[in-house]
C-alpha cells in the first residue's frame, strides 16, 4: 500500500512502523555484542517509544525492560511477566513494590532512595546498583546519581556498605545521539575511575549499565546540517565499548554490560505520514499547512525529505496555533498540494512518548509485519480517551 492509500485507510497523519527494521536494528546490536563482549544484557528503554506492540517485540527478542516511572514500570510487568525488569531514574514510584516482586536491578539516584529500601528485604535474584554521574570535565552536566565531585558516590557506598546491602553494579548514560565515537572514552575513563574506587572499597562489579545513546542515522539532530550527520555505526560502537571495558577488566571476571537502547532500535522503524491541508503564502514564501505538527513530531530533528527537481521551495507548517510549529523550511518537494502525502522518515524515538496534547488527537499507529500484513497498534484517540476519568 503506498503513503496515501495507507492515510485513506486509517486516517492521517499516522506513524507507519516496521517491523523488519525494529528487528534488523536488534539483530545488528546482538551480533556486534556476539562478536566482542559475549556477557551482555540488551535492555529496551521504554521512554523512546513505549508502544505496547514495540515492547513486545522486544521482549521476544531477548530485551529485558529498563523503565523510568510507574507508568512504564507497570507496563513492563505487563508485557515481561516474570522477567528482570531495569528501574532507573531520579524518583521511583514503583520502588518498594519491586523490591517485594524482586528479579528487578534498581539503580539508585539518591540518599533517599537508601532511606527508602535499606531496611527491606532484598532478594538474591534482585540487583542494587548505584547511579554514577557523569561528573568527568568533557561530558555534559546532569543531576543524576551519585558524584565524585561532592564524594555521595562513596558515602553511598559506604552507607548501602553499613546496612549490608550489596551493591552489584554501576549505572552510567552519558547522551543521547552520540556521533563521535571518541566521546564513549569520556565513558570508559569514567568506569575505570569508579572501579578503582569500588576496589578501595573491596567491592567487585558485576554489572555494567552503560545506559543508552547510540544514534540514528535517520534525522539529524537540529544543531547538524543533514550533510554532517554521519554517526558511526553501532558495530564500530560496540567495539569500542568492549575493547576498552576488556582493558579495565580481567578477562576471566569480566562484569556483565548491560545496554539500554531506546532511540537507535526505533527511531528509523517509523515515519510519520501528513497530509497537505492547505497551501499559502507566507509574506510572499511559499508554505504548506500540514495536519502533523509540534504536538506530536519528534523534536528538535531536521527530516530528510528527499530532494524533487522541483525549482519551487516551501516552509512546512503544523495545523496548530503556536508561532513555532514551522517543521522544516525551504523543502523542495514534489508534494505541493492539498491532499498530498509527505512522509517524515525517523519519527519512531520519541515522537510519541514526548507528545502533547495541543488541538488534535493524538494519531494512530500501524506496524507493518514482516509478512507485510498491516496492524493497528494503537488507535486513534478519541474524546471519550481524553474524558475518561
Ligand atoms: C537511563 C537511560 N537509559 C537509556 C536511555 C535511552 O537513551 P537513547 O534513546 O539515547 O538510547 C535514556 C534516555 O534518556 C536514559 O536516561
Amino acid at each position: 500500500m503506498n503513503k496515501k492509500e495507507l492515510t485513506k485507510k486509517y486516517g492521517s497523519p499516522i506513524y507507519i512502523i516496521h517491523e523488519s527494521v525494529l528487528k534488523n536494528n536488534f539483530s545488528r546490536l546482538k551480533s556486534s555484542l556476539n562478536k566482542n563482549y559475549l556477557k551482555y544484557q540488551i535492555a529496551y528503554a521504554y521512554k523512546a517509544n513505549p508502544n505496547f506492540a514495540i515492547c513486545k517485540i522486544f521482549d521476544k527478542l531477548g530485551a529485558i525492560p529498563e523503565v523510568v516511572g510507574d507508568f512504564e514500570y507497570d507496563l513492563a510487568k505487563k508485557v515481561s511477566k516474570n522477567k528482570r525488569i531495569i528501574l532507573n531514574g531520579p524518583y521511583k514510584p514503583r520502588i518498594l513494590e519491586a523490591i517485594n516482586r524482586g528479579n528487578c536491578i534498581i539503580n539508585l539516584d539518591n540518599f533517599s532512595e537508601i532511606e527508602k529500601i535499606k531496611d527491606k528485604k532484598i532478594k538474591k535474584d534482585t540487583l542494587i546498583g548505584l547511579r554514577v554521574n557523569a561528573d568527568s570535565k568533557n561530558l555534559a552536566k546532569n543531576h543524576f546519581g551519585f558524584g565524585r565531585y561532592d564524594n555521595s558516590l562513596e558515602q553511598a557506598i559506604k552507607r548501602l556498605k553499613n546496612k549490608k546491602i550489596k551493591i552489584s553494579g554501576i549505572h552510567l548514560h552519558i547522551g543521547t545521539n552520540i556521533s563521535d565515537i571518541n566521546y564513549y572514552n569520556n565513558l570508559l575513563s569514567l568506569v575505570e575511575e569508579v572501579t578503582r574506587l569500588f576496589y578501595k572499597h573491596n567491592l567487585s562489579l558485576k554489572f555494567i549499565d552503560i545506559g543508552g545513546g547510540f544514534p540514528s542515522r535517520s534525522a539529524s539532530p537540529i544543531n547538524f546540517k543533514k550533510w554532517e550527520w554521519n554517526p558511526p555505526e553501532i558495530e564500530e560502537i560496540i567495539k569500542k565499548i568492549s575493547m576498552g571495558l576488556k582493558n579495565i577488566f580481567d578477562n576471566s571476571n569480566l562484569p556483565l554490560l548491560i545496554l539500554e537502547p531506546g532511540r537507535y532500535l526505533v527511531d528509523d522503524s517509523a515515519s510519520l505520514l501528513s497530509t497537505i491541508v492547505a497551501n499559502k503564502k507566507v509574506f510572499g514564501v511559499n508554505s504548506l499547512i500540514l495536519d502533523a505538527g509540534i504536538g506530536i513530531f519528534p523534536i528538535n530533528r531536521n527530516y530528510n525529505l528527499g530532494s524533487s527537481k522541483s525549482k519551487e521551495s516551501f516552509d512546512l507548517y503544523g495545523p496548530t496555533c503556536m508561532p513555532q510549529d514551522l517543521i522544516a523550511s525551504s523543502q523542495k518537494l514534489k508534494e505541493c498540494n492539498p491532499g498530498d502525502v509527505i512522509e517524515f522518515k525517523g519519527c519512531g524515538a520519541y515522537g510519541d512518548s514526548l507528545s502533547i496534547q495541543f488541538s488534535f488527537y493524538r494519531p494512530p499507529h500501524v506496524l507493518i509485519k514482516i509478512n507485510g500484513q498491516e496492524k493497528v497498534i494503537k488507535r486513534k484517540e478519541r474524546l471519550k480517551d481524553i474524558l475518561r476519568n
